[in-house]
């Protein structure tokens, strides 16, 4: 069964240039709750476990790089649907597939520099959310 929350960060680039703002103005006007939010930045170990499940992969390297390479907006989002309804919202991995009017169309400049993640299951939004927050960080 779906759930109502699904778990975000604007990631460096998208905080490098100057994009929160629109970022997070799209987010709650696409109808998304923010039941936890934080300005922080991950180190090397926190990217390695985040993104654990790339570790094989090629670009892995360079996605943690590029993720601890400066601050990043972590929240818990929640709405109907949130996990599927957020991923529509934010388009395509790579912002060239990205449909127009998604924020990676808008704000991403590559698949691996794409602005914002989203998580891409239930499951995988409640790992993520709880690696970020605590239960008294969560309204
Ligand atoms: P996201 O889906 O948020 O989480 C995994 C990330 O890996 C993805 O965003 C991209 O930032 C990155 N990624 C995926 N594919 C590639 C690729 N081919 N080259 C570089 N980075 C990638």
């Amino acid at each position: 069964m779906a759930t109502n929350r699904t778990f975000t960060m604007l990631k460096p680039d998208a905080v490098e240039n100057g994009h929160i703002g629109a970022i997070l103005e799209k987010i709650t006007a696409a109808g998304f709750k923010i039941a936890a939010m934080k300005y922080t930045q991950l180190s090397k170990r926190d990217a390695q476990q985040f993104y654990a499940v790339h570790n094989e992969r090629p670009f892995f390297g360079e996605l943690v790089e590029f993720m601890t390479r400066g601050p990043i907006v972590a929240a818990i989002l929640e709405k109907d649907n949130a996990v599927d309804d957020f991923r529509a919202l934010i388009g395509a991995t790579n912002p060239e597939e990205a449909a127009e009017g998604t924020i990676r169309k808008l704000f991403a400049t590559s698949i691996g520099e794409n602005a914002v993640h989203g998580s891409d299951s239930d499951e995988n939004a409640a790992i993520e959310g709880a690696f970020h927050f605590s239960g008294r960080e969560i309204f």
